[in-house]
């Protein structure tokens, strides 16, 4: 068996090393300065990439090197569609040359959001579930060029995707003009791993998926091989952020959740052999799937969701992974070198899937997920923001969360009780923007304890969330908001006072902080607080 399974491993490895510039690629080949000629001077983008993964890498910066040296460079103007975030290679220097116009459906590139929160570039900030059927049906302005990153093409058009599989799948088919990069840092061994399947708009067909390693498409997709107008050769890993350890705050999150699901499971309420997760993107996520690999209660994890990062290799090396479903595997770069070398071994527990199955509702509800999002703010009813900070400076975007929160078998989300040193409490009487209402959250749980909100009413899910998540320092200012609003709401069910509501906001901005015992002795001069909302707009452009 050991000798049989080094055989195939080496046939494989033979078969890897084989050139992949076919004829057909060779016919193809260009620049990317050559390929940023053709563009049209107004032109709209479909481009591969989901997270910084998988997204093209050379033809965008030659493209702003066009419209830079252009005399006339007010001629140009850019409507930019991705999966989701994508590098500084494509979201990055689009922003910078100054002539992006239009950007769907989520960023988290720094460049980029300022210039959305001058109010620069227009941002529709979208359900990812939504963006495929959209462009499909002609809402948005059809696509020109499609851009994306590939480790294989063949005559007949087969375009085997790299870690590209956002939403390639609906671009690909309906630009005009189709340019890869073929990216020869990914081995051909990629080929396989995805599952491409686009379900028709009008049709109430089902989405055939009942497990999360069910498989109803082919691994490449197909297209008109005569629209393939140019093949750019590149060798480039994404440009992930590296992975940063989950903090002290976070590993209690990821404990008191850990309680909770194992609680659920004594009651019979989620199966002894667990459900799949969906887990979001940053700090506490990973620390969630850390802490599940260290914890022996957990033997067999299996994952459906839209990004995988560097923790899934903590569930590979306890050997509890089971099966992992996602669009996009946002790796650093020893993740992506990892992933490469053990690609063999790998291949047999992961899929990677375009983001409109990813993101269905149909499935996601029909699998029976447990969903696990973070929150930058929840008020004490338990509605949700985690785009907006002070209600109106765009941080990233909604993403999947509400896909997965909306249709999950359990939908919990996660936040440190307190950000920037304590001066802003995650938790307030209402939130400055609503992302997830009280409707969809389930289960609210910071560092200090978690809230089940199920089967309460607004006034006792007010209750459990101040005792359970608040941080101490809040606590009280945050109880006394809220006797203070049932003494004077104009109505009973979900007590407010309409004019305090949002004054932990407003003391942030003019201040920086919303605690009244950081507030300066003196009362603030209109210049003091031009300052303080300078500071607050700096610190949310300048986040990831
Ligand atoms: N007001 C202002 N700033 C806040 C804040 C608040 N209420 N809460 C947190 N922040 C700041 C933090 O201090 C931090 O700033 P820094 O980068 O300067 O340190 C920043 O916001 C991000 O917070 P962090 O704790 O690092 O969170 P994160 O990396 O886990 O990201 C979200 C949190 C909410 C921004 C992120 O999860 C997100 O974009 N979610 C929406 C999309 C989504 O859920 N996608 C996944 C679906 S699969």
């Amino acid at each position: 068996m050991f000798y049989r399974n080094h055989l195939i491993k080496f046939s494989y490895r033979c078969f890897s090393s084989e050139s992949r510039i076919n004829s057909f690629i060779k016919s193809k080949l260009m620049s990317a300065e050559d390929v940023a000629e053709k563009f049209p001077e107004k032109v709209t983008i479909g481009a591969s990439g989901f997270t910084p993964a998988g997204y093209p890498k050379v033809i965008p910066g030659a493209f702003a090197q066009r419209i830079k040296n252009s005399k006339n460079p007010e001629n140009f103007s850019i409507n930019l569609y991705t999966g989701a975030s994508t590098g500084d290679e494509l979201d990055g220097v689009l922003a910078r040359s100054g002539r992006l116009k239009l950007k769907i459906p989520y960023q988290s590139h720094k460049d980029l959001r300022k210039l959305i929160n001058q109010g620069k570039v227009n941002f529709i900030d979208m359900h990812l579930s939504h963006v495929s059927k959209y462009i499909r049906e002609g809402i948005f302005p059809p696509i020109d060029v499609a851009i994306v990153e590939a480790c294989d093409v063949t005559s007949d058009g087969r375009i085997y995707l790299t870690n590209s599989s956002g939403m390639s799948g609906t671009y690909l088919p309906l630009a005009k003009d189709i340019y890869i990069e073929l990216n020869e840092a990914h081995p051909l061994d990629m080929k396989g791993l995805h599952d491409i399947y686009l379900p028709e708009i009008h049709t109430g067909r089902p989405i055939n998926i009942d497990y999360v390693d069910d498989r109803i498409g082919t691994p490449y997709v197909r297209v008109n091989p005569e629209k393939i107008k140019g093949i750019v050769l590149t060798n480039k890993y994404d440009s992930s952020p590296g992975f940063k350890k989950p903090d002290d705050a976070s590993f209690k999150i990821a404990n008191h959740l850990l309680d909770f699901i194992l609680d659920e499971v004594e009651h019979g309420r989620i199966p002894k052999t667990l459900l799949p997760f969906q887990s979001g993107v940053g700090n506490v996520a990973n620390a969630v799937l850390a802490c599940i690999a260290q914890d022996n209660r957990f033997k067999s994890i299996e994952m459906y969701t839209e990004v995988i990062q560097d923790s899934i290799f903590d569930l590979i090396d306890s050997d509890k992974l089971r099966f992992a479903s996602t669009t996009a595997l946002t790796f650093s770069s020893e993740g992506q070198k990892r992933f490469h070398r053990d690609l063999y071994e790998l291949k047999s527990k992961f899929i990677l899937r375009p983001m409109e199955i990813s993101n269905n509702p149909e499935v996601i509800r029909r699998i029976g997920l447990i969903t696990m999002n973070t929150a930058l703010e929840a008020d004490i009813y338990g509605n949700v923001n985690s785009t907006h900070v002070l209600g109106s400076s765009m941080m990233n975007g909604i993403g999947g969360s509400g896909d997965f929160t909306r249709n999950a078998y359990i939908s919990i989300f996660m936040t440190p009780s307190v950000a920037k040193d304590g001066k802003i409490s995650s938790f307030v009487p209402m939130v400055s923007h609503v992302d997830h209402n009280e409707h969809s959250v389930q289960i609210m749980v910071s560092e200090q304890g978690l809230a089940d909100l199920r089967a309460k009413t607004p006034k006792q899910r007010a209750e459990l969330i101040i005792e359970k998540c608040v941080h101490p320092m809040y606590k009280d200012l945050l109880r006394d908001y809220f006797q203070h609003a049932q003494r004077v709401s104009f109505g009973q069910h979900t007590p407010h006072d309409l004019k305090q509501a949002l004054s932990w906001h407003i003391r942030l901005q003019e201040t920086g902080s919303m605690h009244p015992d950081h507030q300066a002795k003196k009362e603030p001069t209109s210049k003091d607080t031009e300052k303080a909302a300078q500071k607050i707009d700096q610190t949310a452009a300048t986040k990831k």
